[in-house]
């Protein structure tokens, strides 16, 4: 069953639309089925992934246009419900109807089950539509930046989520985003999220500027720079996400090998084991993660990471 979860956090400029598009990228590259749904009329999720929609969210929700007419493909496995400024005339309208709060759950709930993840990107305030994308998610994630201010809106977006939706109300994941380790305060507001969130915070995604520079080319970070710091921290993250969720890779092509298995002989002496890899500054058995033709390998205890590239990516 698909996973409807919204990107949220009411500060703006934290990270929300890079993280909807490199974890939807990311886990689109693994084989998962995911749609992108942007509620924010600045309409960023196009731009960033460089694709020009004709129809947006906007003719769903006032003109009444069928959902999968709006959608389009932005990359394989990966389709978006793109958004623009005429978002912003949609807000009042909705905010009018009776069953305001339920519009945009309404509005994707014919394609849902096509996919694994409906990702959704949210404006930086309790707008109308924001709610709605609360409303409608099973999860909420929220990326913060490692700032006293992000902080502090994180607190009011639990705070609200509990007043929208109950019990069922919490957050979660949150993403550090931003981090900077050369920072003392970024460092000491880390160990504080993680105090008082404990597992829900995730490995954080470090300040990069090739993440900045990526969409205005349109490219998702994987395809602009897949060696930078940010490819490899989103990559991280969309293995911790597919392990909270349940999501096993999907292979793309299928298995090239057609030659039955050959029975296995009894080893006259006990087989060898190859000892697992393991991180040379804690001796941790390192993690792996394979994304846009990398291999990365990492230690969830210390900060060591290595890359290597495993195939052509053509
Ligand atoms: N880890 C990072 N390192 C450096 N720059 C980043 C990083 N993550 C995001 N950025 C940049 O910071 C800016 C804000 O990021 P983004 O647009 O993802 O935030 P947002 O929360 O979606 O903002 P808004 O609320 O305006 O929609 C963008 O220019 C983006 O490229
Ligand atoms: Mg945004």
């Amino acid at each position: 069953m698909a996973r409807v979860v919204a990107v949220a956090n009411l500060k703006g400029g934290i990270g929300k639309t890079t993280t909807v598009v490199n974890v939807g990228a990311g886990l689109a590259l693994k084989g998962a089925r995911v749609l992108l749904v942007d509620t924010d009329a600045q309409g960023n999720l196009a731009m960033a992934l460089g694709v020009h929609p004709r129809r947006t969210l906007y003719d769903v929700l006032v003109d009444g246009a069928p959902v999968e007419r709006c959608i389009i493909e932005a990359r394989p496995g990966l389709d978006l419900l793109p958004a623009d400024a005429t978002l912003l005339g949609a807000q009042p309208i909705i905010a009018r109807r009776p069953d305001w709060s339920r519009v945009l759950a309404q509005a994707i709930q014919p394609v849902v089950g096509s996919y694994d993840f409906v990702l959704i990107d949210s404006a930086g305030s309790l707008t109308p539509l924001n709610v709605n994308a609360l409303v409608c998610a099973h999860d909420v994630i929220a990326p913060t930046t490692v700032e006293h201010f992000a902080v502090k809106s994180l607190e009011l977006l639990i705070a609200q989520l509990g007043r929208i939706k109950g019990s069922a109300g919490h957050v979660r994941m949150i993403i550090p985003t931003m981090y900077d380790p050369r920072v003392r305060q970024s460092g000491e507001l880390l160990a504080m999220l993680r105090a008082r969130y404990g597992d829900r915070v995730t490995p954080p995604v470090r300040v990069n500027v090739r993440l900045s520079e990526a969409p205005a080319l349109g490219k998702t970070i994987y395809e602009y720079d897949p060696q930078s710091r940010g490819a490899i921290d989103y990559a991280m993250l969309v293995e911790h996400i597919s392990r909270a969720f349940g999501f096993t890779a999907r292979p793309s092509q299928p298995s090239p090998d057609p030659m039955p298995p050959k029975p296995i002989a009894a080893p006259s002496r006990p087989a060898s084991t190859v000892a697992p890899e393991t991180c040379p500054h804690c001796g941790r058995a390192l993690q792996h993660t394979s994304l846009a033709g990398y291999r990365v390998s990492y230690c969830v205890q210390c900060r060591f990471k290595k890359q290597e590239l495993v195939r052509d990516r053509g």
